[in-house]
């Protein structure tokens, strides 16, 4: 393989419930859930049960023609946010690719997005990630973004008051950035400005929507109504699946040929998704995930070395002094998760963590940073 990802210490072969098995047989409690992807942990019964039943039926077809599983599951994720429309395609930077696409439809030229955010690595999609290392080394990449301060509404407003501004797109909580929350009404009033400039407004709820955050998409915390939301990760319940939901008018943009993909919309994926939301609504997910972050959150801030702490939901970051030192040590200890920047740990564990599982992360956690500073 190209290097692009360095080479990986450890050879994962299997997993099950909250665990992965290495090729040497060691266990690993997984608080990283594939970086916020496996929501109900491994090989969870009511996903293999979905998917070998679609496999088996019809896997792929091609959007030549119409398939009732992606119908479904369009109906279902625009009963969950917004209304509207779906485009189904494979990862969260294709999803912000149909998103910059839609936004072009309007006439206008100009993106704004903010600094620290992530949506991605595909040409498109990196154009509106607000971070410079991962950017300047491919440039020149689509013209006419402006990024601005993520919280900052005066910045905003000066960037939006600049004119031809066709879409205004933000993490409602920025993952990759550290699981960074905006002050209170950061979005409502985006809501506000965007709806005066005549700009369009997309939620990028890839990596925080749902239901990580106790809520199905972490936009929905400020009840406002975005007119593009655009969903991934966790959507395809381990299966390659992403999405892009647009309310009218960002929904009539698209018209046949403006946008494709070959996978977008495959049964098999979307049989996984079906199956990874009915588990989440029929054993109450959203509810103990809002609950177990706080079990979490109040165990963690009881640990010395611990400098700061953000989160909301099974989505946590953990500010230390060595972030990959200590990913390395809990690593050794049997315990998986990921340094989201030199000095923090993001934490985004399958939503099936038991309270157990968490007070045995704690105590991981304390030993690990205990090792790294002595
Ligand atoms: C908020 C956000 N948007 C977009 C992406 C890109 O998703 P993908 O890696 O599936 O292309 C990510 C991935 O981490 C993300 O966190």
């Amino acid at each position: 393989m190209l290097d692009n990802y360095g080479t990986p210490t450890i050879e994962l072969v299997r997993g099950e419930g909250m665990y992965l098995f290495d090729s040497n047989g060691e266990r690993y409690l997984d608080f990283l859930g594939g970086i916020a992807t496996s929501l109900l942990g491994h090989a969870h019964p009511e996903i293999v049960s979905a998917v070998t039943k679609q496999i088996s039926t019809l896997s792929h077809i091609s959007n030549l023609y119409a398939n009732p599983t992606a119908l479904q599951l369009a109906e279902k994720l625009t009963e969950m946010t917004v209304g509207g429309r779906v485009f189904f395609c494979n990862s969260g930077a294709e999803a912000n690719e149909a998103a910059i696409k839609i936004s072009r439809l309007t006439g206008k030229s100009r993106i704004i997005a903010t600094d620290g955010a992530f949506h991605g690595r595909t040409m498109g999609a990196l154009s509106l990630t607000g971070q410079p290392n991962k950017r300047t080394p491919f440039e020149p990449l689509v013209p006419g973004v402006t990024h601005v301060p993520f919280g900052d509404l005066v910045a905003m407003e000066e960037a939006l008051a600049l004119g031809d501004v066709a879409m205004v797109i933000v993490e409602a909580v920025q993952g990759e950035a550290g699981v960074i929350l905006p002050p209170p009404g950061y979005l409502l009033a985006l809501r506000e400005l965007t709806t005066r400039y005549g700009a369009l407004l997309a939620c990028d709820e890839v990596q925080g929507g749902m239901g990580r955050t106790g809520k199905w998409f972490s936009y929905q915390h400020e009840g406002i109504t975005p007119d593009i939301v655009t969903v991934a990760k966790g959507l395809g319940g381990g299966l390659p699946l992403g999405a892009t939901i647009a309310v009218t008018p960002a929904a009539q943009l698209f018209t046949p040929g403006s946008h494709g993909t070959t996978f977008g919309g495959n049964p098999t994926s979307c049989a996984a998704a079906l199956a990874t939301i009915a588990v989440i609504e029929s054993t109450e997910l959203l509810e103990s995930n809002a609950r177990l972050g706080g079990v979490l959150k109040d165990g963690l801030s009881a640990i010395e070395g611990v400098r700061a702490l953000r989160g909301i939901g099974l989505w946590i970051g953990i500010d230390v002094e060595d972030a990959p030192a200590v990913v390395r040590e809990l690593q050794s200890l049997g315990v998986l998760v990921n340094a989201a920047g030199p000095h923090t740990i993001r934490l985004a564990p399958p939503y099936i963590v038991t309270e157990s599982q968490i007070s045995e992360f704690i105590s991981f956690l304390g030993q690990a940073i205990r090792k790294v500073a002595s």
